[in-house]
C-alpha cells in the first residue's frame, strides 16, 4: 500500500523566499526511500494561523491525502503556532505521535522538550508537526515512521485485529 503525502514548510521568511527551504526536501526524499509514500504536493507558507489551517483543511477535506507532515513553527517565538493551528484543524488527537517524537530526541538534546508539535486526525488524514531544522524533522521522522504504515492501514478503515 503506498500513501499519498502531503508536506508543508511553515515559515515566514521561507514564505517571503529569504530563506530556502530545506527540511521538506529532507522529509520528501526520506520518505521516497521507503516503499511506502508518495509525495503528492508540497508547499511553503507563513507562520500566519489562518494560512496555515486553509492549508491544513484543504487537503484533509479533499479525500486524496492520507498524511500531511508539517515542518517548522513549533518552537517558543511568538509567531510559532504551527501546534495550535493544527490542532484547530483535527478531530482527533493523536498524541503517541508527538510522545514519541519527543521521548527519543531527548536522548539528542535536551532542547527537544522546546518542540510544542502535536498530531492528529481529520477525517481520515493523519496531520504530525515537525520542528524546522532539517537535523531535527530528519531524525523525528525516523522515529515514526515504523507506526505510520499500520497507523494509515486502520485510518482507512482497515477492520482487521491487530496483531492477527
Ligand atoms: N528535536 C530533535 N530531534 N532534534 C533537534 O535538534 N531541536 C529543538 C526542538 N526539537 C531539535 C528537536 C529546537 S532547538 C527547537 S527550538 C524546537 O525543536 C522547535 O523548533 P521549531 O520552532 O523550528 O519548530
Amino acid at each position: 500500500m503506498q500513501y499519498h503525502t502531503a508536506i508543508l514548510t511553515i515559515s515566514d521568511r521561507g514564505s517571503r523566499g529569504e530563506r530556502q527551504d530545506v527540511s521538506g526536501p529532507a522529509l520528501r526524499k526520506r520518505l521516497q526511500e521507503t516503499a511506502n509514500f508518495v509525495v503528492v504536493a508540497e508547499k511553503v507558507v507563513s507562520d500566519e494561523p489562518e494560512e496555515i489551517k486553509k492549508e491544513l483543511a484543504e487537503w484533509c477535506d479533499s479525500g486524496t491525502v492520507s498524511l500531511i507532515l508539517t515542518t517548522g513553527g513549533t518552537g517558543f517565538s511568538p509567531r510559532d503556532l504551527a501546534p495550535e493551528a493544527t490542532m484547530a484543524v483535527v478531530e482527533r488527537p493523536a498524541p503517541g505521535f508527538a510522545e514519541a517524537m519527543r521521548s527519543a530526541s531527548l536522548q539528542i538534546t535536551p532542547h527537544a522538550m522546546i518542540s510544542r508539535a502535536v498530531a492528529g486526525i481529520r477525517g481520515t488524514t493523519l496531520i504530525v508537526n515537525f520542528p524546522g531544522s532539517p537535523k531535527a524533522a530528519s531524525e523525528c521522522l525516523e522515529v515514526i515512521l515504523p507506526a505510520l504504515p499500520h497507523a494509515l492501514e486502520k485510518l482507512a478503515g482497515d477492520p482487521t485485529d491487530c496483531g492477527s
